[in-house]
């Protein structure tokens, strides 16, 4: 027996055929477009994401030895959806994470003493990171697409519940706890949508997708709309809790950071709620199908391995994201160069949507490999900050930090990491592990695997990082260099 997982990140959709014994059996990638089109605005068009579903998921089945018995997915969290829920087609396009536009809103919202309030039932603040904010500027905004939502002809949601409604053939508009817990709608504790909440952001109730554990069925492929597969969607999650899935994280106390556009600190807290006060997010892990929650506390990194493609893209200063490390390795420091990568604002722990992107200690004498070099720190120095909080403001441990995604290859940056921590990073041998986790929690709840235990057994350690000196000088300057990026915008 396999598993289709699919993973719909922020860049592109990945395919895997994952099998009972936990290997990857074949893969599938499609990249699809991002859309800048104003300072600070990030937009997806919904039909390229689910076109490059099709390809990826397409590749993936052709490379297969068998057909999969279930599918599952999981997703870039927080983007706002709107389609019609006849046609699903998409009127307008996705407001990205990364969108900054819903500042206005959220500051208004602030003023008006709203924030402890919303804080409290949702474990969040208020961010235009966040869905409802985006939802909230889309009502004043985009009035007709906005008027279709409240007549109850277009619905709205997170590209998990999108990619459903088009697996489905429109049959089911749902979403998974994990990803609720990142629209600022959900109230924690009691695991629902919060009424008080989607008045506050001015979001019909009816619009919103129902709210389904994260393993056990919820759903059938429509043969007509998805390559002729008839397969229950069995697993659902959002991209940085299926990746704690995925990494076996699975007791209180286990932490992993994902490197990947963004990089995300999640440490499991187990059946209780842990608030930080200093910058963290509370939020779900996964839910059973009996209705018990697992709760992490995150740390929200926006932009880590998007610097490096910046490097690339925006600059032109490597050819390919991998070639960062050996630019890097050709300087022994950073020069005295720190680079604060706040190119979509500040997440997890300064908050801060009007920073931005800041280079100081420039000399003559600084090279790209400087350049580079400086911004592998900063992705170290960003992750420090936030476990600092895990570990100080919440009172948490964290003895060793798994790591993966896309840059936990690049063998400077787990080193620089282990170093800025002073405790060993792990990375293990599946690095793809946000679609791994999605494959795990759809096999579940298909029965492919009988319980989370039995995932333990597949994770196998490729390279542990044990820490060398920790460089106290930097860190500072690093601390120094985020205070001038902010406020800026
Ligand atoms: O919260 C945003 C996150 O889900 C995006 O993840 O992997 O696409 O950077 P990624």
């Amino acid at each position: 027996m396999s598993v289709l997982a699919i993973d719909a990140g922020t860049t592109g959709v990945t395919a895997l055929i994952v099998t009972e014994d936990g290997r990857i059996d074949s893969r599938g990638y499609r990249e699809f477009a991002q859309y800048f089109p104003e300072p600070g605005w990030v937009e997806h068009v919904p039909e390229e994401i689910w076109q490059a579903t099709l390809a990826a998921c397409r590749t993936a089945l052709d490379g297969a030895s068998a057909v999969p018995s279930c599918v599952g997915i999981t997703n870039q969290r927080e983007t706002a959806v709107l389609w019609d829920s006849a046609t699903l087609a998409a009127p307008r396009p996705a407001i990205v994470w990364q969108d900054r536009r819903s500042a206005g809103v959220c500051a208004r919202l602030r003023e008006a003493g709203h924030e402890p309030r919303v804080a409290a039932l949702t474990g969040l603040r208020l961010d235009p990171y966040f869905t409802a904010t985006k939802l909230a500027w889309l009502a004043e905004h985009d009035r007709r697409s906005w008027s279709a939502v409240t007549s109850g002809e277009a619905v709205v949601g997170t590209v998990d519940s999108y990619l459903v409604a088009r697996l489905t053939g429109g049959a089911r508009h749902v979403t998974d706890a994990s990803n609720a817990s990142r629209t600022l709608l959900y109230d924690l504790e009691a695991g629902r949508w919060s009424a008080e909440l989607c008045e506050l952001f001015g979001v019909p109730e009816a619009a919103l997708p129902e709210i389904v554990p994260n393993h056990g069925e919820t759903g059938r492929t429509d043969p007509a709309a998805f390559l002729g597969l008839d397969l229950p969607i069995s697993g659902m999650a959002g991209d940085q809790q299926a990746a704690l899935f995925g990494q076996a994280c699975l007791s209180p106390g286990d932490v992993k950071c994902t490197y990947g556009t963004g990089s995300f600190v999640l440490i499991n807290t187990g059946s209780e709620p842990v608030r930080s006060e200093a910058g963290l997010l509370t939020t779900v892990a996964w839910q059973t199908p009996s209705g018990e929650i697992t709760y992490a506390l995150e740390g929200s990194i926006f932009v880590t391995g998007a610097a490096v493609q910046w490097l690339r893209d925006g600059l032109g200063l490597i050819h390919t994201a991998p070639e960062s490390e050996a630019l890097a390795r050709t300087v022994p420091d950073s020069g005295g160069v720190v680079f604060v990568p706040a190119l979509t604002g500040l997440g997890a722990p300064h908050w801060d949507p009007d920073a931005r992107g800041t280079i100081v200690g420039i000399t003559r004498g600084t090279t790209r490999a400087h350049l580079v070099r400086a911004t592998l720190e900063a992705i170290a120095f960003e992750v420090r900050d936030v476990v600092e909080v895990m570990t100080g403001d919440a009172g948490l441990r964290v003895p060793v930090l798994k790591a993966d995604g896309g840059a936990s290859g690049n063998d400077l940056l787990m080193q620089l990491q282990a170093d800025q921590l002073g405790v060993p990073v792990e990375r293990p041998a599946i690095q793809e592990t946000t679609a791994l986790g999605a494959a795990f929690l759809a096999g579940l709840g298909a029965g492919v695997w009988s319980s989370a235990d039995e995932l333990r057994k597949t994770w196998n350690l490729d390279r542990r990082f044990e820490p060398g000196e920790q460089d106290g000088e930097a860190y500072a300057r690093w601390l120094r260099a985020v205070d001038r990026s902010r406020s800026w915008a």
